[in-house]
């Protein structure tokens, strides 16, 4: 979900040169950012003055909430907002998870809901492709020589549209926006997809240097919205941006598009060969088969289960370097390679358990959140926003350290509880989804935060339309 390329280069030549020194303070600071990142996490979960599950009772103003947006119920609203939109990449083809996806999900939501919406992106496969006119939805691609946003180009366009008729808010998805134009773009809100990877690629390193006594990276844009609660509290304890410029707005998907249905799972199982024993557990990855989603720790813990068990099974759905490693372990492993959109529910529904083993503390992955609603137990290293949003109790899954040691433990305790338990925590992974991460909650959620943007009287809640 991170971002792959800085989307809008500067090619400031001190930079090129530091950058070797860059990369030596960069490990120290890294494994700095980790203990402060897992310590203040780990204080913050217990000051959790709300439990997640259900809805809230809560009065008041919404920029005061330290919560999920996603746990309230916004009514409708006749108000017609008009929005800008910067985004890494906007979806061309298919492809599981990702940023774009999130944004593509969320703005035909609120397109629909009557919301005039322009993008400025370019496609994600990064070929020619013409703009897209859609209803509301308006998405403009302004793409360089190497296929990434030209931002200069993207300002042009965002500027014509803007005199126009003034946008109400701008939005980008992450740093799609970099921090030295956000600073001109004052009604402006960031979603932060994994705020741990921006601030491993992002230009604070070079902030940090060119100005030691202050990081005004983050602070350069007015509004956060971040997309787990953990993220939320790096923000306002670590960087101590003012609490009530710090949201959290939980991802949502089509749960229309991701659904139950035993039926599917059993002929996805027979188009491709796999049969297993009632009493067997088969196992989901899905995916790019790349390093640092894990893939290594899979390959070795999943290698070593094997030996114990030998009737268990694992399907790797998603293309890339550890595929052909997957494969070299042998009839318990199954690589499907990259699946159509239409499929990858339907994989969902042919296992039993999903497991995601990603070394990035990067926020919420939203191949965890497919699997739920599918009615999957998640398998999942702990980090705090995983634990602290998403299998927030061992009801909707296990979790583990990112070493071996404790993965081969989490997948002995999948494969010892089999496929009954499994089901019933799959029940209980459904209705939480439901009730917290769908796209119409996440779109509502949204929604309303513009409209608070542009109103204040929209901060308020409930409001009387409010459900
Ligand atoms: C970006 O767009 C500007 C304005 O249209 C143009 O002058 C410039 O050449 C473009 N840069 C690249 C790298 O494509």
């Amino acid at each position: 979900m991170g971002l792959k390329h800085q989307t809008c280069r500067t090619s400031s030549s001190s930079a090129n040169l530091l950058s070797t020194r860059f990369s030596t303070i960069l490990t120290t600071l890294a494994f700095l950012f980790t203990s402060i990142f897992m310590f203040i996490s780990s204080l913050g979960r217990q000051h959790q003055p709300l439990s997640f599950a259900g809805q809230t009772s809560y009065i008041g103003d919404l920029r005061d909430a330290r919560f999920p947006w996603n746990k309230l119920c916004f009514g409708p609203t006749s108000e017609r907002l008009k929005l800008a939109v910067f985004s890494k990449t906007w979806p061309a083809g298919a492809a599981p998870g990702g940023m774009e996806r999130h944004a593509s999900t969320l703005y035909h939501a609120l397109a629909v809901r009557g919301h005039e919406i322009h993008v400025f992106t370019v496609p994600s496969d990064r070929k020619q492709h013409s703009d897209i006119h859609d209803g509301n939805l308006h998405v403009y691609f302004a793409a360089n020589d190497h296929g990434s946003v030209n931002c200069s180009l993207a300002f042009e366009i965002f500027n014509k549209i803007d005199r126009n008729e003034a946008f109400d808010y701008v939005h980008t998805e992450s740093v799609s926006l970099p921090h030295w134009r956000a600073k001109m773009v004052p009604n402006l809100a960031v979603t932060w997809h994994g705020i741990w990877y921006e601030i491993m690629h992002s230009k604070l390193f070079e902030a940090l240097f060119s100005n030691p006594n202050g990081i005004r990276f983050f602070s350069s844009y007015k509004q956060h919205i971040c997309i787990s609660n953990s993220a939320s509290e790096v923000l306002v304890n670590i960087y101590q941006l003012p609490q009530r410029n710090v949201h959290v707005i939980l991802n949502g998907v089509d749960n229309t598009k991701f659904v139950q249905d035993p039926e599917v799972g059993a002929r996805f199982r027979r188009r491709y060969g796999i049969s297993v024993e009632r009493s067997n557990v088969v196992m989901g990855v899905a995916g790019r088969l790349v390093r640092d989603k894990g893939h290594p720790l899979l390959y070795e813990s999943f290698s070593l289960i094997t030996k114990r068990y030998p009737g268990v099974c694992l399907l790797v759905a998603g293309a890339g370097p550890w595929g052909r490693r997957y494969a070299e372990l042998g009839p318990n492993v199954k690589v499907l390679g990259a699946l159509e959109p239409s499929e990858l529910s339907e994989f969902y529904n042919a296992i039993d358990v999903f497991v995601n083993p990603t070394l990035r503390p990067q926020g919420l992955d939203l191949t965890l959140i497919e699997a739920m609603h599918c009615g999957k137990p998640v398998l999942t290293p702990n980090y705090p926003s995983i634990v602290g949003t998403v299998v927030i109790s061992d009801e909707y899954g296990y979790t583990f350290s990112p070493n071996v040691k404790s993965l081969v433990e989490a997948l002995e305790m999948v494969i010892t509880d089999g496929p009954h338990v499994l089901r019933k925590k799959g029940t209980a992974c459904k209705e939480y989804a439901i009730s917290m991460f769908t796209a119409a909650k996440m779109a509502l959620a949204y929604e309303r935060f513009f409209l608070c943007m542009k109103n204040n009287i929209y901060c308020q809640y409930p409001l009387p339309t409010d459900c």
